[in-house]
């Protein structure tokens, strides 16, 4: 499946969704769905004597199931699932020392780089920002201290794609410098951090993965097992575990992970090719199309492309605020990767964080508008978007 060109898949992603992480043997009565254990607490055999369980903290049944689910759709060994993708970050990021510093992509989700910057920043920890599109400005950025390169991509909003084999080398040069991709634009489905020699996939799980806009969960997967080791250990230590039944429902989502973004990739083409004609917008990006300056490249790295178009309006916040306010079917709402269409203003909405000027530099204007594709049929969608424009002097 998926389009021509790309990188080819294995199709066992299909079957790793499916069975990935339970069978029904697993459990006394041979479910072949796997159970919400809801319990806090685990009965123990004697003082100092327990079973496999303890605690849901820090370990549960159903969290087990989707955390081996996972593992397995990411190639990975291990895997581990926080209360929220910032959660997930906050875990890779606690397990740095004052002192250390951080390398990360320029157009990283405002709430990663509030979080490096801001918070871990009053703990001396340092951040550096810089185009991670261009591996010399990683290299050039590197220090003696350097313990951390994070990259997203593609990048938020602007969909410009990070080179993971590339960037990885020039990572691992160093010994003591970890590569994390946040992968949550595109899922295992489409792209596979590890596969491509980076040290840690982190998702939020809020987004195509659950992709029912109905759990905010994170998660991280990873070969290293010293890594694993520090992560698990925060995991339990600092309390960013999720709930059984969160993790019930994020686990249930992943069996049709494909299915979904197979189609949200094949609407969002359809949708970006329609809008790429219309005089009222002024340019489209989504790296599934010719136009995008580097298909060639999500091509090469990729399995396909998921379901998010970044477009910039003629005109204004004037005209993006009337073209939104037209809208009948398509949502104006933050996050992405649901089975619903929405959009969003970055500018006004997930980059306030960023000075004004470095907006500007972005191309992160008020005109810019970011659009998750969801299931909807693509005529309805081109229908809606059409009567909008239309609506635009
Ligand atoms: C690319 C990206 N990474 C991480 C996050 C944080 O995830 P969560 O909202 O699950 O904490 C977001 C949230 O929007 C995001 O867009």
């Amino acid at each position: 499946m998926s389009e021509e060109g790309y990188l080819k898949r294995k199709n066992d992603i299909f079957t790793k969704a499916t069975h990935g992480g339970f069978d029904p043997e697993q459990e006394s009565t041979w479910p072949l769905v796997p159970s919400i254990a809801v319990t806090t607490s685990f009965e123990q055999i004697e003082p100092g004597e327990h079973r496999h369980f303890i605690y849901t903290r820090l370990k549960n049944p159903t969290r087990q199931v989707l955390e081996k689910c996972l593992a397995e759709l990411d190639n990975a060994k291990y895997s581990l699932c926080y209360s929220s993708g910032l959660g997930a970050t906050t875990a890779i990021a606690s397990i740095l020392s004052a002192g250390d510093h951080i390398i990360a992509g320029d157009e990283m989700y405002g709430g990663t780089a509030r979080l490096f910057k801001e918070v871990f920043g009053k703990f001396k920890v340092e951040t550096t920002i810089v185009d991670t599109r261009d591996t010399k400005n990683i290299e050039n950025a590197i220090k003696s201290n350097t313990k951390l390169v994070w990259v997203e991509t593609p990048t938020n909003p602007l969909l410009k794609v990070v080179d993971i084999a590339k960037v990885a080398d020039i990572v691992h040069k160093h010994k003591d410098i970890i590569l994390v991709v946040d992968n949550s634009f595109m899922t295992p489905y489409f792209q596979q951090p590890l596969n491509l020699g980076a040290d840690v996939s982190m998702h939020s799980l809020s987004k195509y993965m659950n992709g029912h806009i109905d759990v905010v969960m994170g998660a991280i997967s990873t070969n290293d097992f010293d890594l694993y080791e520090k992560l698990r250990y925060n995991q339990h230590a600092m309390g960013l575990s999720p709930s059984p039944f969160d993790c019930y429902q994020v686990n249930r989502s992943l069996k049709t992970l494909p299915l979904r973004m197979e189609h949200h990739m094949k609407s969002s083409i359809a949708l970006a090719k329609f809008l790429e004609k219309q005089p009222k917008i002024e340019k489209v990006i989504h790296p599934g199309l010719p136009s995008h300056p580097q298909h060639d490249l999500i091509k090469k790295q990729c399995f396909g492309t998921s379901g998010m178009i970044s477009f910039y309006i003629k005109g204004g916040l004037k005209e993006t605020k009337l073209f939104i306010k037209s809208l009948k079917l398509i949502k104006f709402a933050p996050s992405f990767g649901g089975y619903t269409t929405t959009l969003l203003v970055p500018s006004l909405m997930t980059h306030t964080t960023l000075p004004e000027k470095v907006k500007l530099e972005y191309g992160i204007t008020d005109n810019l508008i970011r659009m998750t594709v969801g299931f909807e049929s693509v005529d309805d969608l081109i229908a809606d978007v059409s009567q909008a424009l239309e609506i635009i002097k």
